[in-house]
Protein backbone atom coordinates (compact mmCIF):
# COMPACT_ATOMS: atom_id res chain seq x y z
CA UNK A 1 0.00 0.00 0.00
CA UNK A 2 1.71 3.41 -1.15
CA UNK A 3 2.20 6.32 1.75
CA UNK A 4 -0.16 8.32 -0.16
CA UNK A 5 -2.69 8.60 -2.77
CA UNK A 6 -1.32 11.95 -4.33
CA UNK A 7 2.14 13.47 -4.38
CA UNK A 8 1.96 16.93 -5.87
CA UNK A 9 5.83 18.02 -6.38
CA UNK A 10 5.63 22.47 -6.47
CA UNK A 11 3.07 24.35 -4.14
CA UNK A 12 2.80 26.98 -6.71
CA UNK A 13 -1.09 28.01 -7.45
CA UNK A 14 -0.91 24.69 -9.25
CA UNK A 15 0.31 22.47 -6.84
CA UNK A 16 -1.21 24.10 -3.72
CA UNK A 17 -4.60 24.22 -5.19
CA UNK A 18 -4.14 20.58 -6.56
CA UNK A 19 -3.29 19.54 -3.28
CA UNK A 20 -6.15 20.91 -1.56
CA UNK A 21 -8.95 19.97 -4.17
CA UNK A 22 -7.23 16.03 -3.78
CA UNK A 23 -7.57 16.40 -0.12
CA UNK A 24 -11.24 17.83 -0.26
CA UNK A 25 -12.36 15.02 -2.62
CA UNK A 26 -10.92 11.88 -0.15
CA UNK A 27 -7.61 11.35 -1.47
CA UNK A 28 -4.46 11.53 1.33
CA UNK A 29 -2.07 13.73 -0.11
CA UNK A 30 1.13 15.38 0.20
CA UNK A 31 2.83 18.24 -1.62
CA UNK A 32 6.74 18.79 -1.92
CA UNK A 33 8.04 22.26 -1.69
CA UNK A 34 11.69 23.21 -1.37
CA UNK A 35 11.03 27.02 -0.97
CA UNK A 36 11.26 28.36 3.02
CA UNK A 37 7.37 29.13 2.24
CA UNK A 38 4.64 27.97 0.49
CA UNK A 39 3.00 29.52 -2.79
CA UNK A 40 5.17 29.04 -5.56
CA UNK A 41 6.58 31.82 -7.74
CA UNK A 42 3.16 33.40 -7.64
CA UNK A 43 2.42 34.06 -3.89
CA UNK A 44 6.71 34.50 -3.28
CA UNK A 45 8.24 36.61 -6.10
CA UNK A 46 5.42 36.95 -8.22
CA UNK A 47 1.52 38.13 -8.94
CA UNK A 48 1.44 39.11 -5.39
CA UNK A 49 4.19 40.94 -4.22
CA UNK A 50 4.29 42.69 -7.71
CA UNK A 51 1.06 43.76 -7.30
CA UNK A 52 1.61 45.28 -4.02
CA UNK A 53 3.73 47.31 -5.27
CA UNK A 54 1.71 48.16 -8.11
CA UNK A 55 -0.73 49.57 -5.53
CA UNK A 56 1.53 51.54 -3.15
CA UNK A 57 3.09 53.06 -6.57
CA UNK A 58 -0.73 53.83 -7.55
CA UNK A 59 -2.23 55.37 -4.26
CA UNK A 60 1.78 57.35 -4.57
CA UNK A 61 0.87 58.57 -8.27
CA UNK A 62 -2.73 59.18 -7.35
CA UNK A 63 -2.19 61.05 -4.95
CA UNK A 64 0.78 63.47 -7.08
CA UNK A 65 -1.76 63.71 -10.13
CA UNK A 66 -5.59 63.75 -8.83
CA UNK A 67 -5.74 64.49 -4.22
CA UNK A 68 -5.41 68.31 -5.13
CA UNK A 69 -8.06 68.27 -7.93
CA UNK A 70 -10.20 67.16 -5.09
CA UNK A 71 -9.60 69.48 -2.56
CA UNK A 72 -6.98 66.96 -0.72
CA UNK A 73 -4.52 69.32 0.14
CA UNK A 74 -1.10 68.76 2.37
CA UNK A 75 1.85 68.04 0.32
CA UNK A 76 2.71 64.98 -1.63
CA UNK A 77 3.68 62.22 0.72
CA UNK A 78 7.44 60.91 0.31
CA UNK A 79 8.58 57.54 -0.60
CA UNK A 80 10.21 55.70 2.24
CA UNK A 81 11.70 52.76 0.28
CA UNK A 82 12.32 50.32 2.87
CA UNK A 83 9.00 50.71 4.59
CA UNK A 84 7.31 49.53 0.77
CA UNK A 85 9.31 46.73 0.48
CA UNK A 86 8.60 45.78 4.21
CA UNK A 87 5.09 46.52 3.23
CA UNK A 88 5.20 44.45 0.18
CA UNK A 89 7.17 41.38 2.13
CA UNK A 90 3.96 41.22 4.66
CA UNK A 91 1.69 41.00 2.40
CA UNK A 92 3.78 37.93 0.57
CA UNK A 93 4.10 36.45 4.33
CA UNK A 94 0.25 36.62 5.06
CA UNK A 95 -0.33 34.98 1.92
CA UNK A 96 1.83 32.14 2.19
CA UNK A 97 1.47 31.15 5.80
CA UNK A 98 -2.52 31.16 4.70
CA UNK A 99 -1.30 28.24 2.04
CA UNK A 100 -0.07 26.72 5.32
CA UNK A 101 -2.50 27.09 7.17
CA UNK A 102 -4.86 25.49 4.40
CA UNK A 103 -2.65 22.63 4.44
CA UNK A 104 -3.13 21.59 8.18
CA UNK A 105 -6.73 22.20 7.83
CA UNK A 106 -7.27 19.73 4.93
CA UNK A 107 -4.67 17.32 6.64
CA UNK A 108 -2.16 17.53 3.82
CA UNK A 109 1.84 16.77 4.47
CA UNK A 110 4.37 19.19 3.51
CA UNK A 111 6.73 17.49 2.53
CA UNK A 112 9.86 20.08 3.01
CA UNK A 113 12.74 19.85 0.34
CA UNK A 114 13.53 19.18 -3.16
CA UNK A 115 11.53 16.16 -4.68
CA UNK A 116 12.79 14.01 -7.73
CA UNK A 117 11.38 10.89 -8.87
CA UNK A 118 13.50 7.95 -9.29
CA UNK A 119 10.47 5.67 -10.91
CA UNK A 120 6.85 5.91 -10.92
CA UNK A 121 5.19 5.75 -7.83
CA UNK A 122 8.07 7.16 -5.73
CA UNK A 123 8.90 10.91 -4.79
CA UNK A 124 12.51 10.90 -2.99
CA UNK A 125 13.13 14.09 -1.02
CA UNK A 126 16.55 14.59 0.41
CA UNK A 127 17.05 10.91 2.11
CA UNK A 128 13.58 10.01 2.60
CA UNK A 129 11.57 7.86 -0.29
CA UNK A 130 7.90 8.57 -0.20
CA UNK A 131 5.34 5.96 -2.17
CA UNK A 132 2.34 7.38 -4.08
CA UNK A 133 -0.48 6.12 -6.65
CA UNK A 134 -0.12 9.42 -8.68
CA UNK A 135 2.19 11.94 -9.09
CA UNK A 136 2.21 15.44 -10.10
CA UNK A 137 4.40 17.59 -11.18
CA UNK A 138 3.23 21.14 -10.53
CA UNK A 139 7.08 22.82 -10.83
CA UNK A 140 6.15 26.08 -12.17
CA UNK A 141 8.99 28.20 -14.44
CA UNK A 142 12.09 30.26 -14.00
CA UNK A 143 13.30 33.43 -15.83
CA UNK A 144 14.37 32.75 -19.66
CA UNK A 145 18.08 33.90 -19.98
CA UNK A 146 18.84 36.72 -23.06
CA UNK A 147 22.23 35.52 -24.94
CA UNK A 148 24.66 38.41 -23.84
CA UNK A 149 22.75 39.24 -21.11
CA UNK A 150 24.58 38.28 -17.34
CA UNK A 151 21.89 38.52 -14.75
CA UNK A 152 23.45 39.68 -11.21
CA UNK A 153 20.03 40.55 -9.64
CA UNK A 154 21.67 43.49 -8.37
CA UNK A 155 22.40 45.62 -11.88
CA UNK A 156 21.13 43.59 -14.38
CA UNK A 157 17.84 41.70 -12.71
CA UNK A 158 14.63 39.22 -13.52
CA UNK A 159 11.48 40.47 -11.95
CA UNK A 160 12.83 38.57 -8.83
CA UNK A 161 15.63 41.44 -8.48
CA UNK A 162 13.67 44.06 -9.55
CA UNK A 163 10.96 43.07 -6.44
CA UNK A 164 13.76 44.05 -4.39
CA UNK A 165 15.91 46.24 -5.65
CA UNK A 166 18.62 48.25 -2.94
CA UNK A 167 17.57 51.53 -4.04
CA UNK A 168 15.02 53.41 -6.55
CA UNK A 169 16.95 53.91 -9.67
CA UNK A 170 17.11 56.49 -11.19
CA UNK A 171 17.13 54.66 -14.75
CA UNK A 172 15.88 51.86 -15.82
CA UNK A 173 16.19 49.69 -18.66
CA UNK A 174 13.42 47.25 -19.33
CA UNK A 175 14.09 44.56 -21.68
CA UNK A 176 10.95 42.87 -23.01
CA UNK A 177 7.48 44.54 -23.26
CA UNK A 178 5.57 41.96 -22.13
CA UNK A 179 3.53 41.26 -18.82
CA UNK A 180 6.34 41.44 -16.42
CA UNK A 181 7.97 44.84 -18.34
CA UNK A 182 5.15 46.29 -18.04
CA UNK A 183 3.79 45.93 -14.62
CA UNK A 184 7.41 46.57 -13.13
CA UNK A 185 8.42 49.37 -15.72
CA UNK A 186 5.02 51.21 -14.51
CA UNK A 187 6.14 50.63 -10.31
CA UNK A 188 9.52 52.27 -11.21
CA UNK A 189 7.88 55.15 -13.63
CA UNK A 190 5.81 56.26 -10.73
CA UNK A 191 8.68 56.38 -8.44
CA UNK A 192 10.68 58.41 -10.45
CA UNK A 193 12.74 56.61 -12.76
CA UNK A 194 13.64 57.02 -16.22
CA UNK A 195 12.30 54.04 -17.89
CA UNK A 196 13.15 52.89 -20.95
CA UNK A 197 11.41 49.70 -22.20
CA UNK A 198 12.94 47.71 -25.29
CA UNK A 199 11.25 45.60 -27.45
CA UNK A 200 12.16 43.47 -30.39
CA UNK A 201 8.71 43.18 -32.08
CA UNK A 202 7.51 46.11 -33.23
CA UNK A 203 4.71 46.36 -30.76
CA UNK A 204 3.98 45.99 -27.45
CA UNK A 205 2.64 42.97 -25.34
CA UNK A 206 2.27 40.80 -28.65
CA UNK A 207 -0.95 38.47 -28.75
CA UNK A 208 -2.84 41.37 -27.47
CA UNK A 209 -6.03 42.87 -29.09
CA UNK A 210 -4.03 45.67 -31.60
CA UNK A 211 -6.25 48.55 -30.86
CA UNK A 212 -6.17 48.05 -27.35
CA UNK A 213 -2.20 47.49 -27.51
CA UNK A 214 -2.07 51.17 -29.45
CA UNK A 215 -3.85 52.75 -26.65
CA UNK A 216 -2.50 51.28 -23.85
CA UNK A 217 1.19 51.95 -25.48
CA UNK A 218 -0.27 55.23 -25.82
CA UNK A 219 -0.80 55.95 -22.35
CA UNK A 220 2.12 54.63 -21.15
CA UNK A 221 3.76 57.10 -23.16
CA UNK A 222 1.77 59.26 -21.43
CA UNK A 223 3.20 57.79 -18.34
CA UNK A 224 6.51 58.72 -19.46
CA UNK A 225 7.45 55.60 -20.26
CA UNK A 226 9.61 55.51 -23.29
CA UNK A 227 9.87 52.75 -25.64
CA UNK A 228 12.32 51.47 -28.45
CA UNK A 229 10.51 49.24 -30.44
CA UNK A 230 12.25 46.73 -33.44
CA UNK A 231 15.70 46.36 -31.55
CA UNK A 232 17.46 43.26 -31.10
CA UNK A 233 19.35 43.26 -27.94
CA UNK A 234 22.61 42.83 -28.26
CA UNK A 235 24.65 42.49 -25.05
CA UNK A 236 24.29 44.19 -21.74
CA UNK A 237 28.04 45.33 -20.07
CA UNK A 238 28.00 46.76 -16.46
CA UNK A 239 30.81 48.58 -14.85
CA UNK A 240 31.01 51.15 -11.35
CA UNK A 241 27.22 50.04 -10.94
CA UNK A 242 25.90 51.14 -14.36
CA UNK A 243 24.68 48.86 -17.21
CA UNK A 244 24.82 49.56 -20.44
CA UNK A 245 22.46 48.21 -23.06
CA UNK A 246 23.60 47.73 -26.87
CA UNK A 247 20.90 46.71 -29.59
CA UNK A 248 20.58 46.87 -32.90
CA UNK A 249 16.92 48.16 -34.72
CA UNK A 250 15.56 46.00 -37.24
CA UNK A 251 14.76 47.61 -39.50
CA UNK A 252 18.18 48.81 -40.62
CA UNK A 253 20.81 46.94 -38.62
CA UNK A 254 22.02 50.15 -37.40
CA UNK A 255 23.68 49.74 -33.78
CA UNK A 256 23.04 51.96 -30.67
CA UNK A 257 23.59 51.61 -26.92
CA UNK A 258 21.87 53.63 -23.60
CA UNK A 259 22.94 53.49 -20.12
CA UNK A 260 20.98 53.02 -16.88
CA UNK A 261 21.21 52.21 -13.68
CA UNK A 262 19.07 48.99 -13.63
CA UNK A 263 18.13 46.83 -16.28
CA UNK A 264 15.37 44.91 -15.79
CA UNK A 265 15.42 41.73 -17.96
CA UNK A 266 11.76 40.30 -18.90
CA UNK A 267 11.84 38.62 -21.96
CA UNK A 268 9.66 35.44 -21.19
CA UNK A 269 9.95 32.17 -18.68
CA UNK A 270 10.70 28.59 -19.16
CA UNK A 271 9.48 25.60 -17.71
CA UNK A 272 11.49 24.41 -14.38
CA UNK A 273 12.45 20.63 -14.29
CA UNK A 274 15.54 20.59 -12.99
CA UNK A 275 16.67 17.63 -10.76
CA UNK A 276 12.98 16.02 -10.90
CA UNK A 277 15.23 13.12 -13.50
CA UNK A 278 12.55 13.34 -15.99
CA UNK A 279 15.11 12.31 -18.50
CA UNK A 280 15.89 9.17 -16.75
CA UNK A 281 12.44 8.54 -16.87
CA UNK A 282 11.52 9.15 -20.11
CA UNK A 283 8.63 11.94 -20.03
CA UNK A 284 8.32 13.33 -23.26
CA UNK A 285 9.06 17.17 -23.55
CA UNK A 286 8.30 19.47 -26.47
CA UNK A 287 10.93 21.21 -28.54
CA UNK A 288 9.89 24.64 -25.95
CA UNK A 289 11.04 22.47 -22.89
CA UNK A 290 7.18 21.97 -21.58
CA UNK A 291 5.82 18.63 -20.34
CA UNK A 292 4.09 16.76 -22.72
CA UNK A 293 0.64 15.96 -21.57
CA UNK A 294 -2.98 14.70 -23.10
CA UNK A 295 -6.14 16.22 -22.21
CA UNK A 296 -6.14 14.58 -18.72
CA UNK A 297 -2.65 15.86 -17.41
CA UNK A 298 -1.07 12.50 -18.14
CA UNK A 299 2.06 12.52 -18.82
CA UNK A 300 3.18 9.74 -21.11
CA UNK A 301 4.92 7.49 -17.92
CA UNK A 302 1.50 6.07 -16.22
CA UNK A 303 1.09 7.40 -12.52
CA UNK A 304 2.86 11.21 -13.32
CA UNK A 305 0.62 13.92 -14.33
CA UNK A 306 1.89 17.96 -14.76
CA UNK A 307 -0.11 21.07 -14.94
CA UNK A 308 0.78 24.68 -14.24
CA UNK A 309 3.42 26.71 -16.34
CA UNK A 310 5.74 23.49 -16.99
CA UNK A 311 3.26 22.38 -19.27
CA UNK A 312 1.57 23.96 -22.71
CA UNK A 313 -0.75 26.86 -22.13
CA UNK A 314 -0.49 30.72 -20.60
CA UNK A 315 1.94 30.75 -17.80
CA UNK A 316 -0.64 32.60 -15.31
CA UNK A 317 -1.86 31.45 -11.89
CA UNK A 318 -5.48 30.71 -12.51
CA UNK A 319 -4.78 28.51 -15.71
CA UNK A 320 -2.76 26.25 -13.26
CA UNK A 321 -4.99 26.48 -10.45
CA UNK A 322 -7.66 25.55 -12.64
CA UNK A 323 -5.82 22.87 -14.21
CA UNK A 324 -4.83 22.05 -10.54
CA UNK A 325 -8.36 21.46 -9.30
CA UNK A 326 -9.43 19.46 -12.90
CA UNK A 327 -6.65 16.67 -12.23
CA UNK A 328 -8.16 16.84 -9.04
CA UNK A 329 -11.23 15.98 -9.66
CA UNK A 330 -10.53 13.13 -12.59
CA UNK A 331 -8.23 11.55 -10.42
CA UNK A 332 -10.83 11.33 -7.16
CA UNK A 333 -13.31 9.63 -10.86
CA UNK A 334 -14.78 13.11 -11.44
CA UNK A 335 -14.81 14.68 -15.40
CA UNK A 336 -12.53 17.47 -14.24
CA UNK A 337 -12.46 20.05 -17.39
CA UNK A 338 -10.53 23.43 -18.33
CA UNK A 339 -12.20 26.03 -20.80
CA UNK A 340 -9.04 27.12 -22.41
CA UNK A 341 -11.35 29.49 -24.69
CA UNK A 342 -12.15 31.85 -21.61
CA UNK A 343 -8.69 32.14 -19.84
CA UNK A 344 -8.69 36.11 -18.63
CA UNK A 345 -5.26 37.84 -19.52
CA UNK A 346 -5.12 41.14 -17.03
CA UNK A 347 -2.39 42.81 -16.90
CA UNK A 348 -2.41 45.52 -13.52
CA UNK A 349 -0.79 48.60 -14.74
CA UNK A 350 -2.63 51.47 -14.39
CA UNK A 351 -5.32 51.28 -16.34
CA UNK A 352 -5.82 47.76 -16.61
CA UNK A 353 -5.90 46.05 -19.17
CA UNK A 354 -8.38 42.44 -19.17
CA UNK A 355 -8.73 40.10 -22.47
CA UNK A 356 -10.79 37.15 -22.77
CA UNK A 357 -11.34 35.18 -25.57
CA UNK A 358 -10.35 36.16 -29.35
CA UNK A 359 -8.85 39.41 -30.49
CA UNK A 360 -9.90 41.16 -33.51
CA UNK A 361 -6.69 39.77 -35.75
CA UNK A 362 -7.68 36.52 -34.74
CA UNK A 363 -10.98 36.51 -36.30
CA UNK A 364 -10.28 37.88 -39.10
CA UNK A 365 -7.11 35.14 -39.65
CA UNK A 366 -10.07 32.60 -38.97
CA UNK A 367 -12.29 34.45 -41.35
CA UNK A 368 -15.27 34.85 -38.31
CA UNK A 369 -17.97 37.10 -39.53
CA UNK A 370 -17.86 39.63 -36.26
CA UNK A 371 -19.51 42.73 -35.16
CA UNK A 372 -17.63 44.98 -32.52
CA UNK A 373 -19.29 46.97 -29.95
CA UNK A 374 -17.01 49.60 -28.38
CA UNK A 375 -17.77 51.97 -24.95
CA UNK A 376 -15.15 54.66 -23.82
CA UNK A 377 -14.44 55.41 -20.21
CA UNK A 378 -14.83 59.09 -21.18
CA UNK A 379 -18.54 58.21 -21.44
CA UNK A 380 -18.76 56.85 -17.84
CA UNK A 381 -20.10 58.69 -14.99
CA UNK A 382 -18.33 56.79 -12.26
CA UNK A 383 -15.00 56.66 -14.39
CA UNK A 384 -15.07 60.76 -15.41
CA UNK A 385 -15.39 61.57 -10.90
CA UNK A 386 -12.73 59.24 -10.67
CA UNK A 387 -10.03 60.50 -13.14
CA UNK A 388 -10.65 57.23 -15.35
CA UNK A 389 -11.80 58.45 -18.11
CA UNK A 390 -8.95 56.69 -20.01
CA UNK A 391 -10.00 53.83 -22.55
CA UNK A 392 -12.72 51.58 -23.58
CA UNK A 393 -14.33 48.59 -23.34
CA UNK A 394 -14.39 46.56 -26.86
CA UNK A 395 -16.99 43.51 -26.98
CA UNK A 396 -16.60 41.35 -29.89
CA UNK A 397 -19.38 39.01 -31.21
CA UNK A 398 -20.75 36.77 -34.04
CA UNK A 399 -22.34 38.64 -36.57
CA UNK A 400 -25.25 36.42 -37.04
CA UNK A 401 -25.64 35.12 -33.84
CA UNK A 402 -24.52 38.00 -31.82
CA UNK A 403 -22.37 35.24 -29.82
CA UNK A 404 -19.67 36.97 -27.36
CA UNK A 405 -16.35 35.27 -29.07
CA UNK A 406 -14.08 37.87 -26.93
CA UNK A 407 -13.78 41.01 -24.38
CA UNK A 408 -10.99 43.62 -24.42
CA UNK A 409 -10.79 46.53 -21.86
CA UNK A 410 -8.80 49.24 -20.92
CA UNK A 411 -9.71 51.12 -18.16
CA UNK A 412 -10.07 51.31 -14.55
CA UNK A 413 -10.64 48.14 -13.22
CA UNK A 414 -10.42 46.02 -16.50
CA UNK A 415 -9.29 43.17 -14.85
CA UNK A 416 -12.27 42.50 -12.58
CA UNK A 417 -14.53 43.89 -15.25
CA UNK A 418 -14.02 41.32 -17.47
CA UNK A 419 -15.15 38.56 -14.88
CA UNK A 420 -19.06 39.05 -16.22
CA UNK A 421 -18.02 38.83 -19.83
CA UNK A 422 -16.09 35.38 -18.60
CA UNK A 423 -19.10 34.02 -17.20
CA UNK A 424 -21.63 34.83 -20.44
CA UNK A 425 -18.77 33.61 -22.18
CA UNK A 426 -18.59 30.10 -20.29
CA UNK A 427 -22.84 29.91 -20.44
CA UNK A 428 -22.68 30.88 -24.24
CA UNK A 429 -24.32 34.15 -23.78
CA UNK A 430 -25.39 36.30 -26.64
CA UNK A 431 -24.38 40.38 -26.49
CA UNK A 432 -27.35 41.33 -26.00
CA UNK A 433 -27.60 38.79 -23.00
CA UNK A 434 -25.36 41.41 -21.17
CA UNK A 435 -26.84 44.23 -23.24
CA UNK A 436 -30.72 43.30 -21.58
CA UNK A 437 -28.85 42.87 -17.78
CA UNK A 438 -29.62 46.07 -15.68
CA UNK A 439 -26.26 47.21 -14.50
CA UNK A 440 -25.99 49.62 -10.89
CA UNK A 441 -25.49 53.49 -11.74
CA UNK A 442 -23.07 54.82 -11.26
CA UNK A 443 -20.77 51.41 -11.77
CA UNK A 444 -17.72 51.19 -14.08
CA UNK A 445 -19.32 47.71 -15.63
CA UNK A 446 -22.06 50.11 -17.37
CA UNK A 447 -19.37 50.67 -19.89
CA UNK A 448 -19.66 47.18 -20.29
CA UNK A 449 -22.96 47.13 -20.98
CA UNK A 450 -23.00 49.75 -23.07
CA UNK A 451 -20.18 47.83 -25.30
CA UNK A 452 -22.70 44.87 -25.35
CA UNK A 453 -25.92 47.65 -26.43
CA UNK A 454 -23.45 48.62 -29.07
CA UNK A 455 -22.74 45.43 -30.55
CA UNK A 456 -26.81 45.58 -31.01
CA UNK A 457 -29.08 49.25 -31.40
CA UNK A 458 -26.45 51.14 -29.86
CA UNK A 459 -25.39 52.46 -27.09
CA UNK A 460 -26.73 54.79 -25.09
CA UNK A 461 -24.52 57.54 -23.45
CA UNK A 462 -21.90 57.61 -26.91
P1 LIG B 1 5.02 28.09 -9.54
O1 LIG B 1 4.18 29.12 -8.94
O2 LIG B 1 6.25 28.50 -10.25
O3 LIG B 1 5.40 27.09 -8.35
C1 LIG B 1 6.28 26.03 -8.51
C2 LIG B 1 6.85 25.67 -7.16
O4 LIG B 1 7.50 24.43 -7.30
C3 LIG B 1 7.91 26.64 -6.64
O5 LIG B 1 7.59 27.05 -5.33
C4 LIG B 1 9.19 25.82 -6.62
O6 LIG B 1 10.04 26.13 -5.53
C5 LIG B 1 8.65 24.42 -6.49
N1 LIG B 1 9.54 23.39 -7.01
C6 LIG B 1 10.14 23.34 -8.22
N2 LIG B 1 10.83 22.21 -8.36
C7 LIG B 1 10.69 21.52 -7.20
C8 LIG B 1 11.17 20.29 -6.74
N3 LIG B 1 11.91 19.51 -7.51
N4 LIG B 1 10.85 19.91 -5.48
C9 LIG B 1 10.09 20.70 -4.69
N5 LIG B 1 9.58 21.86 -5.08
C10 LIG B 1 9.87 22.27 -6.33
N6 LIG B 1 0.18 35.21 -13.09
C11 LIG B 1 -1.06 35.69 -12.97
O7 LIG B 1 -2.02 34.98 -13.29
N7 LIG B 1 -1.31 36.95 -12.49
C12 LIG B 1 -0.29 37.78 -12.15
O8 LIG B 1 -0.55 38.91 -11.72
C13 LIG B 1 1.03 37.31 -12.28
N8 LIG B 1 2.06 38.10 -11.93
C14 LIG B 1 3.33 37.62 -12.03
C15 LIG B 1 4.38 38.47 -11.71
C16 LIG B 1 5.68 38.03 -11.82
C17 LIG B 1 6.81 38.95 -11.44
C18 LIG B 1 5.94 36.70 -12.24
C19 LIG B 1 7.35 36.18 -12.32
C20 LIG B 1 4.90 35.85 -12.58
C21 LIG B 1 3.59 36.30 -12.49
N9 LIG B 1 2.51 35.50 -12.85
C22 LIG B 1 1.24 35.99 -12.76
C23 LIG B 1 2.69 34.13 -13.34
C24 LIG B 1 2.42 33.13 -12.19
O9 LIG B 1 3.29 33.42 -11.12
C25 LIG B 1 2.63 31.71 -12.67
O10 LIG B 1 1.85 31.46 -13.82
C26 LIG B 1 2.23 30.71 -11.58
O11 LIG B 1 2.97 30.92 -10.42
C27 LIG B 1 2.43 29.28 -12.06
O12 LIG B 1 2.05 28.41 -11.05
P2 LIG B 1 2.69 26.95 -10.94
O13 LIG B 1 1.98 26.31 -9.79
O14 LIG B 1 2.68 26.27 -12.22
O15 LIG B 1 4.24 27.17 -10.56
P1 LIG C 1 6.11 37.98 -22.00
O1 LIG C 1 6.10 36.80 -22.88
O2 LIG C 1 4.84 38.57 -21.51
O3 LIG C 1 6.88 39.19 -22.74
C1 LIG C 1 8.18 39.07 -23.19
C2 LIG C 1 8.45 40.20 -24.18
O4 LIG C 1 9.84 40.21 -24.44
C3 LIG C 1 7.73 40.02 -25.51
O5 LIG C 1 7.14 41.23 -25.87
C4 LIG C 1 8.86 39.63 -26.45
O6 LIG C 1 8.63 40.03 -27.79
C5 LIG C 1 10.03 40.38 -25.83
N1 LIG C 1 11.33 39.84 -26.16
C6 LIG C 1 11.71 38.55 -26.27
N2 LIG C 1 13.01 38.46 -26.58
C7 LIG C 1 13.48 39.73 -26.66
C8 LIG C 1 14.75 40.32 -26.94
N3 LIG C 1 15.79 39.56 -27.20
N4 LIG C 1 14.88 41.66 -26.93
C9 LIG C 1 13.81 42.46 -26.66
N5 LIG C 1 12.58 41.95 -26.40
C10 LIG C 1 12.42 40.62 -26.39
O7 LIG C 1 7.09 37.59 -20.79
P2 LIG C 1 7.32 38.25 -19.38
O8 LIG C 1 6.85 39.65 -19.35
O9 LIG C 1 8.73 37.94 -19.03
O10 LIG C 1 6.36 37.41 -18.45
C11 LIG C 1 6.54 35.99 -18.29
C12 LIG C 1 5.25 35.32 -17.97
O11 LIG C 1 4.79 35.69 -16.70
C13 LIG C 1 4.18 35.66 -18.98
O12 LIG C 1 3.85 34.48 -19.66
C14 LIG C 1 3.03 36.14 -18.20
O13 LIG C 1 1.87 35.45 -18.53
C15 LIG C 1 3.39 35.88 -16.74
N6 LIG C 1 3.04 37.08 -15.98
C16 LIG C 1 1.71 37.41 -15.87
C17 LIG C 1 1.33 38.55 -15.24
C18 LIG C 1 -0.12 38.89 -15.19
O14 LIG C 1 -0.94 38.03 -15.46
N7 LIG C 1 -0.47 40.12 -14.83
C19 LIG C 1 2.29 39.46 -14.64
C20 LIG C 1 3.66 39.06 -14.85
C21 LIG C 1 3.98 37.89 -15.48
Amino acid sequence: MADYDVIVIGSGPGGYVCAIRCAQLGLKTACVEGRDTLGGTCLNIGCIPSKALLHATEMLHESQVNFEKMGLMGGKPKVDWSKMLAYKSDVVGQNTKGIEFLFKKNKIDWLKGWGAIPEAGKVTVGDTTHTAKHIIIATGSEPSSLPGVEVDEKTVVTSTGALELGKIPKSMVVIGAGVIGLEMGSVYARLGADVTVVEFLDGITPGMDLEVAKTFQKILTKQGIKFILGAAVQSVTTAKGKATVAYKLRKDDSEATIEADTVLVATGRKPYVDGLGLDALGVSMTKRGQIETDGHYATNVAGIYAIGDAIVGPMLAHKAEDEGMALAEILAGQAGHVNYGVIPGVIYTHPEVGSVGKTEEQLKDEGVSYKVGKFPFLGNGRAKANFAGEGFVKILADAATDRILGAHIIGPMAGDLLHEICVAMEFGAAAEDLARTCHAHPTYSEAVREAALACGDGAIHA
